[in-house]
């Protein structure tokens, strides 16, 4: 009976397991497929990998904060994301061998209502989030801007992944503005953080907000006033999470029964 999970520190506060869970029993391997989630301190992230790697009930885990670095340098195989974007949010366990994945950048790209390729597009912050977008967005043809609070920090990304820094950005030139920072999360004024205004937005623009709070967040509530189409963190979670499963099953899951989960 194939094992999956998220393993993080913390991780009791993720939806990947009722997600997952649901997307399996659409799937109908609810009965042989289990997904669960692991607890584990970065000190003991890789004996941990590696037993689970080793011990052969496990299929693959899906890897979240702070570990997704060190996911990666200790993966046997690399796929291209993984390796460009520094980071793996998906082992999986194939005879003892693990290969590293990244399906944050291909669940970004999913997540979006159309590709952006040859159009401007802003990523806001310089983070493992912003990486993973960044590369997804340039890979895709995107002429993709970063603007970030510590401006040496963007330069270094947007040198590294093929984009361009920017100090000063004026949101009404983009055709997708994507927030990775977590600005919206602790309580800062959005627009006192980030180089936009609540009047920013026009129709015909897409905002991409990986926040996800209960509430849509004060840039999606901005953005969709003005008749900009908006995509939240959730949407980005499932689509994630669905390529990951496609991973270890080789199936392709229910998006609406993962949505529904995700969102209860
Ligand atoms: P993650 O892996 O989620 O991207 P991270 O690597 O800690 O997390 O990156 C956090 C990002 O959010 C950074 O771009 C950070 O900007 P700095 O490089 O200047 O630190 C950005 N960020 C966090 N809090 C912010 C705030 N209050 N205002 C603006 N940007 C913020």
């Amino acid at each position: 009976m194939p094992s999956l999970a998220v393993i993080g520190h913390p991780v009791a506060h993720s939806r990947s397991p009722d997600m997952q869970t649901a997307a399996l029993a659409e799937l109908g391997l609810a009965g042989e497929w289990t997904y669960g989630a692991l607890d584990v301190a970065p000190a003991d992230f890789e004996v941990t990998v590696a037993e689970l790697a080793a011990a052969g009930d496990y299929a693959g885990v899906n890897v979240t904060v702070p570990h997704k670095a060190a996911a990666l340098a200790m993966a046997d195989e690399k796929s291209p994301a993984a390796a460009a974007i520094g980071a793996a949010n998906t082992l999986s366990f194939r005879d003892g061998r693990i290969l590293a994945d990244n399906t944050d950048a291909g669940g970004l790209l999913a997540s979006l209502p159309r590709s952006f390729a040859g159009e401007p597009v802003l990523v806001l912050g310089a983070g493992g989030a912003a990486r993973a977008a960044i590369w997804a967005l340039v890979e895709d043809g995107a002429r993709v801007d970063v603007w970030n609070r510590t401006a040496a920090r963007g330069e270094a990304v947007a040198a590294e992944l093929g984009a361009r820094a920017v100090a000063g950005p004026d949101p009404a030139d983009y055709a997708l503005i994507v927030n990775t920072t977590a600005v919206g999360l602790a309580g800062e004024d959005t627009f006192e953080a980030l180089p936009l205004a609540p009047d920013s937005f026009t129709e015909g623009q897409t905002v991409l907000d990986m926040v996800y709070t209960e509430e849509p967040s004060a840039l999606l509530t901005a953005a969709a006033a003005a008749g900009a189409t908006v995509v939240d963190g959730l949407e980005m979670l499932v689509q994630q999470g669905a390529l990951s499963l496609r991973i270890w099953t080789g199936e392709e899951p229910s998006l609406e029964a993962m949505r529904t989960a995700v969102r209860r």
